[in-house]
């Protein structure tokens, strides 16, 4: 596992003028749907892409591989061969959702009205996470057959069964709950409605709407109706935008360094940008501009114009808005060490089964630069300053791909070096993190050596 240092370096200092553009990878949640709904077409999908596959995404390219479904991948895009519905073939043996959560609840989805039985299995975060409250919804509602470890984690074993029409209300907000919800109904060809305590991101509704599926959604709410089948035409280009989950970490950067950085075609479906609305009201300048449309997702540039900005004033985060930012909390974390206040944040006891156990990886992580946390079972509170100097320390990253650029950022205002040891985490989401953040370093006076 690389070591990543962070090392004041006076010499490198490149306080320019200059707006820095930083460059993000494709959006993973949007990009594993397209790989999953267009295997389940009849259609030939060309997918552009632009940037190395975060290891997440080449996880479910490999698992619908597994399934017999044809995929070409190149530099410059990824062609999926879709084979329909039922067109899938049986697993030679288990499929491997490595660390990939999005993976493992929509081929849970996909996989429980197949015709076949099959079996998920995950790396050793994958393995704590749970997978037994998907599967009871499932069982329950949709007669699925799907049994998990005695302590509700994988294995998955799906015995392959006809599935019911359904109508589902979720005992939490999960928007990968609600789509193996959705593409389970596909298979199927039922009807399924779902309603949500809270609005999730709806890329799922979203795309299978501009393929042509006939979906009915509204705040909370999504379904789709009996029979519906993938009508989009025999080959078409579906193009995926900037993942705005990976843009955060250079929106705080640029805070909190007081930098003018932008970042261009990015995705901004409402469901994602909550995140931004905390940081403006904190009073961080954030703009908007190439504002459009895409296959039904808002696509657009974010600037943030930090250069002239004053103090900022703390962070307040509730679960009435959890579900819309829960993967920038880290990062939205690392902010409020540097404004001045307590900032708090509540009702997220979902970050106690992501990747790692976020809620005590941030307390530990931010407690090692020296800032004041207390640890809530549902949150933090974290007690900032403007001027905060953070000191030098060795981070642990808890194998959490978020918690490890996180943390990369705010060793940006730390004099001396700060290291990760399991820093090429990363790549499950951002192949080229470092590389990007490199070049926002250089203006902070750092530099950054993998080693
Ligand atoms: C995702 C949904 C969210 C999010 C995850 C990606 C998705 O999880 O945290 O990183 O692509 O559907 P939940 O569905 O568990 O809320």
């Amino acid at each position: 596992m690389a070591t990543a240092s962070i090392r004041t370096d006076e010499s490198v200092a490149e306080h320019s003028a200059e707006r820095l553009i930083c460059a993000v990878p494709q959006d993973k949640s949007i990009l594993h749907r397209i790989l999953v709904i267009a295997s389940l077409s009849q259609s030939t999908v060309a997918v552009p892409t632009n940037a190395p596959i975060a290891d997440d995404v080449q996880t479910t390219l490999k698992a619908l591989r597994q399934l017999g479904v044809h995929i070409e991948l190149s530099d410059a895009e990824i062609v999926i061969h879709g084979v329909g519905v039922r067109g899938l073939s049986t697993p030679d043996q288990p499929i491997n959702c490595e660390n990939s959560g999005t993976t493992a609840r929509l081929l849970m989805g996909v996989l429980a009205g197949q015709s076949f039985d099959s079996t998920l299995i995950g790396d050793a975060s994958l393995s704590r996470r749970p997978m037994q409250r998907l599967a009871n919804i499932l069982n329950d509602h949709l007669g699925a057959q799907i049994a998990c470890s005695d302590e509700g984690t994988m294995p998955v074993r799906i015995t392959g069964r006809e599935l019911h029409d359904a109508h589902i209300t979720l005992p939490v907000a999960s928007a990968q709950m609600k789509s193996a919800l959705l593409l389970a109904g596909l298979v199927a060809g039922g009807a399924v409605r779902i309603e949500e305590p809270a609005q999730s991101r709806d890329h799922t509704e979203r795309m299978l709407s501009a393929l042509g599926i006939d979906i009915t959604r509204e705040e909370g709410r999504a379904g789709i109706r009996k029979s519906s089948s993938i009508i989009a035409p025999n080959s078409f280009e579906y193009s995926v935008p900037g993942d705005l989950s990976s843009a955060a970490f250079f929106v705080v950067a640029a805070a909190i360094l007081r930098l003018d950085v932008e970042i261009k075609n990015v995705g901004l479906n409402p469901t994602r940008t909550a995140f931004l609305d905390v940081l403006t009201d904190a009073g961080v300048p954030i703009f908007f501009s190439d504002v459009c449309e895409v296959h039904g997702e808002r696509w657009g540039t974010i600037s943030i114009n930090a250069r002239a900005a004053q103090s900022y004033k703390p962070i307040g985060i509730g679960a009435d808005v959890f579900a819309n930012l829960q993967d920038e909390i880290p990062i939205l974390a690392v902010f409020a060490m540097f404004a001045g206040g307590t900032s708090s944040i509540s009702g997220a006891a979902e970050l106690r089964r992501k990747e790692s156990d976020r809620i005590a990886a941030l307390v530990e992580n931010i407690s090692k630069f020296g800032t004041p946390v207390r640890e809530r079972e549902d949150g933090l509170e974290i007690d900032g300053r403007t001027e905060f100097v953070p000191r030098q320390c060795q981070i642990d990253a808890f194998g959490d791909h978020r918690i490890a650029m996180a943390m990369a950022v705010a060793a940006l205002r730390a004099p001396g070096e700060v290291t990760i040891p399991d820093a090429s985490v990363v790549s499950i989401s951002f192949p080229t993190f470092f590389a990007e953040l490199t070049r926002i370093a250089a203006a902070a006076g750092k530099t950054i050596t993998i080693t």
